[in-house]
C-alpha cells in the first residue's frame, strides 16, 4: 500500500491549490479527482476567463449558518496573496466591475498556475480516479517508507486513513475533501464529500442550488416570456423588513424566469415561498419623471418611459397595467394622475413570488454544506481527526464576484497550513 502525508480528493479549486501549498511545505501529497481533466468549474467560470477574486472581500461577501466562520482564513490569504502569485506566473487580468478580477486571456491560465504550483511541490495526481470507501485507523502508523520531509506534522491525527481507489489503496495520516458541491453534475459533481461528513458522524446543513436563476409558474410567466433576453439594472431585494438583503445588478429575462447577476446573488438569500421584490428604475423616481413628462408632452406614455426603460419593457408595463384597469395606453397629458401613479409603483416595486429554481444543473453554487460547527476555522480540520474539508463542500457560500474561488485559495491554503 502506498503511503502518503495526505490524501486529497478533489482536484478543483480547493483541492489542486491546497495541494500545491501542502508540497511545497514538503509533504508527500497525493491529489485525485475522478474526472479526466482538472478543474473543470474553473475552465468555464467567468465566461471563460475566471473571475479568480474580489478586490474587497469580507465576510460578509459569504453566506454561512455561521458567519463569522469563514473570517480567519479569508484574513490569512487574502486577494492580495493571490494577486501575488499571478504576478509570480506573469499572469495578466483586469477588474471588470465592483472589484471582480478576471484573466485577460483565459481561464486556462489560472489552471497552469494551479498545476504548476502541484508540480513545484512534488504532487502526485492520479486521474481519472474514483474513491470506493475510506477507513480511519487509530493504529500506528506501518512500514513509513518514503514520508514526510517536513518537520511541521500539526494535523492532530494519532491515526491514519485508508482510501480504497480504482487505482489501489493508499493511506496517509491527513486526508483533506476537496470535492466541491452538486452544482453542473455533468461536468463532475458528486456528493461524495458530504457522504464522507455523514460517515464519521460530522453534521452537515441541508444543501440548496445557490447563485441560480429563478423559475415562475408557466402561466404567471406568460406575459413576460415575450421579455425574454432583455437586461436592465435594478435593485432587488428578498425578505422581511427586519432581515431584507438587497442588491443593485442587472435583471434578466429568460423564458422561464429571471436570471441576471441580481438575481443570481439574491437566490442565495431567497427562501421557498416568498417573494422578490423589484425596483425597475431604481435611479429615478418614476412618478416624478411622469408628472414632468406630462405637463410639457403629448407622446404615449409606453414612449415617454422609455427614456427610462428599455422600450419593449416600457410597452409591456403599460400593457400591463391597461389590463388591470389603469388604460395607460394613451397620450400622457390624457393620462390621469391615478393611471400614473399606479404604473410608477409597479415599476417602483414589482413584487413576484418565484416558484422555484433552475436547480443544480444550472446553479453556480451549492448553499449548505459540512456544518462548520464541526470544523475548526484555523485549519479546517474537522473534529475527526486528521480529516479536513476546504472549498465549496464547506457551508460557506460567496456572492457572485470572484469570491466562491477566494474562499477556495483561503480554505485550501489556511487547511495546508495546519497539515
Ligand atoms: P470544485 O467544484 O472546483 O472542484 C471539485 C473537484 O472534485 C472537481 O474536480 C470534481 O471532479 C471532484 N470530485 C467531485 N466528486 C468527486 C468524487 N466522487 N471523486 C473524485 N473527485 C470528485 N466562482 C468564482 O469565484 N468566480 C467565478 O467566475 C465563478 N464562475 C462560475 C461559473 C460556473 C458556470 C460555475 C458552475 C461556478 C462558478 N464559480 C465561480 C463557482 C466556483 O467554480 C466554485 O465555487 C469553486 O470551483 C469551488 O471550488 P472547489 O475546489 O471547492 O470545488
Amino acid at each position: 500500500m502506498q503511503q502518503f502525508d495526505v490524501v486529497i480528493v478533489g482536484a478543483g479549486a480547493a483541492g489542486l491549490f491546497c495541494a500545491g501549498v501542502a508540497g511545497q511545505k514538503g509533504l508527500k501529497v497525493l491529489l485525485i479527482d475522478h474526472g479526466e481533466k482538472v478543474a473543470e468549474k474553473i475552465r468555464i467560470s467567468g465566461g471563460g476567463r475566471c473571475n479568480f477574486t474580489n478586490l474587497d472581500v469580507s465576510s460578509a461577501n459569504f453566506l454561512s449558518e455561521n458567519p463569522r466562520f469563514a473570517k480567519s482564513a479569508l484574513s490569512r490569504y487574502t486577494p492580495r496573496d493571490f494577486l501575488a502569485l499571478l504576478g509570480r506566473h506573469q499572469i495578466a487580468f483586469h477588474e471588470k466591475h465592483k472589484g471582480q478580477l478576471f484573466c485577460d486571456r483565459s481561464a486556462e491560465d489560472i489552471i497552469t498556475l494551479l498545476l504548476a504550483e502541484c508540480a513545484t511541490g512534488g504532487v502526485t495526481r492520479w486521474q481519472p480516479c474514483s474513491v470506493n470507501a475510506v477507513r480511519y485507523s487509530d493504529a500506528a502508523p506501518s512500514g513509513e517508507d518514503g514520508t514526510s520531509t517536513a518537520t511541521s506534522t500539526s494535523t492532530s491525527a494519532s491515526g491514519r486513513y485508508e482510501v480504497d481507489t480504482s487505482l489501489g489503496t493508499v493511506s496517509a495520516r491527513a486526508l483533506v475533501i476537496a470535492t466541491g458541491g452538486l452544482s453542473i453534475p455533468k461536468i463532475g459533481a458528486t456528493d461524495l464529500g458530504y457522504r464522507i461528513a455523514k460517515q464519521f458522524a460530522l453534521p452537515l446543513v441541508e444543501t440548496r442550488p445557490a447563485l441560480v436563476p429563478l423559475t415562475f409558474d408557466e402561466a404567471a410567466w406568460a406575459p413576460f416570456a415575450q421579455l425574454s433576453g432583455l437586461s436592465l439594472p435594478v435593485e432587488i431585494a428578498t425578505g422581511g423588513k427586519k432581515d431584507s438583503t438587497r442588491f443593485r445588478e442587472d435583471l434578466l429575462f429568460t423564458h422561464r424566469g429571471l436570471s441576471g447577476p441580481g438575481v443570481l446573488q439574491i437566490s442565495s438569500y431567497w427562501q421557498a415561498g416568498t417573494g422578490i421584490r423589484l425596483n425597475l428604475s431604481p435611479d429615478t423616481d418614476v412618478a416624478s419623471f411622469l408628472q414632468t413628462a406630462k405637463a410639457s408632452s403629448r407622446k404615449r406614455v409606453a414612449n415617454e418611459l422609455s427614456s427610462l426603460l428599455p422600450a419593449r419593457l416600457a410597452d409591456a408595463w403599460v400593457a400591463h397595467s391597461t389590463a388591470a384597469g389603469g388604460s395607460a395606453e394613451r397620450p400622457i397629458n390624457e393620462a390621469p394622475d391615478k393611471v400614473l401613479n399606479l404604473l410608477a409603483e409597479r415599476i417602483a416595486r414589482w413584487e413576484i413570488t418565484p416558484t422555484g429554481t433552475e436547480g443544480y444543473r444550472k446553479a453556480e453554487v451549492t448553499a449548505g454544506g459540512v456544518d462548520t460547527l464541526a470544523l475548526s476555522g484555523q485549519t479546517l480540520e474537522s473534529r475527526q481527526p486528521g480529516l479536513y474539508f476546504i472549498g465549496e463542500v464547506v457551508d460557506v457560500t460567496g456572492w457572485l464576484g470572484g469570491y466562491n474561488f477566494q474562499w477556495a485559495w483561503a480554505s485550501g491554503f489556511a487547511c495546508a497550513q495546519g497539515l
